[in-house]
């Protein structure tokens, strides 16, 4: 499978590029910290810095794999990196189960590709995560053959879900994810196609 890697992606207001350790200090001030950005996600809050540069130092490690991807999210206008988005082999976190899925031809051969993101609180409802999502639907399809993306939100999240319909993501069905701690959430689950992204493309104005 042609895999293309975290390379840098702009936007008109963002620019999308590897994460390093240098990035611990704002990650942490920005979201990493906050008990409100990570309520819906599968991980805790960082009790310090050191903790984010631990982090960003393993992840720094995994760039060189071409099927990783990890972007910082970064504010143009003022340089300021705000949020991050991955896209993750699912098997990493949860087991693959095709039989849940209702959209017909569905590929699992390469396993199942899901989306994951966060922005701090000082930049939510501007837009700022369709832009993201959308950017990086556009790079997985051009450059990458994985040919369609899972996505999850806890259904007390439904911002999250605005943004995935946005992207063109259609609703499937819903499921457990389950936080790192062993906590089950239920979530609405979508999916975008190659084929629903190029229609939401091309209603983009
Ligand atoms: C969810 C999150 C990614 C959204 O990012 P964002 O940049 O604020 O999203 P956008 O501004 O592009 O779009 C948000 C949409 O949700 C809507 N929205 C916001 N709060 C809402 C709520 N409580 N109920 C329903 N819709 C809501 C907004 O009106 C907007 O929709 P609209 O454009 O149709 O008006 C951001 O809030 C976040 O990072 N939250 C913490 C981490 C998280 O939950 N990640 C997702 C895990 S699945």
């Amino acid at each position: 499978m042609r895999h293309a890697g975290t390379q840098t992606i702009e936007t008109q207001r963002l620019l999308l590029r590897r994460l390093t350790p240098a990035d611990a200090p704002a990650m942490f001030r920005n979201w990493a910290s906050d008990p409100e950005v990570t309520r819906f996600l599968r991980w805790d809050p960082h009790p310090d810095a050191e903790m984010t540069r631990q982090l960003l130092a393993a992840w720094a490690e995994l760039y060189p794999n071409p099927d990783y991807y990890q972007w910082a999210i970064v504010e143009k206008a003022t340089g300021e990196v705000f949020g991050s988005f991955s896209l993750m082999d699912d098997a990493l976190n949860e087991q693959v189960r095709p039989e849940l899925w209702n959209i017909p031809g569905l590929d699992f051969t390469h396993s199942q590709w899901e989306v994951g993101y966060c922005i701090g609180k000082a930049w939510w409802n501007k837009g700022f995560m369709t832009e993201a999502l959308r950017a990086v639907m556009d790079y997985i399809f051009e450059q990458t053959d994985i040919g369609w993306i899972a996505s999850c939100h806890a259904v007390d999240n439904p911002a999250s879900g605005r943004v995935m319909e946005h992207a063109g993501f259609v609703y499937d069905h819903n499921d457990l994810y389950h936080r790192f701690d062993g906590t089950p959430v239920e979530c609405r689950v979508y999916a975008l196609t190659r084929e629903a992204h190029l229609k939401e493309k091309g209603t983009r104005t």
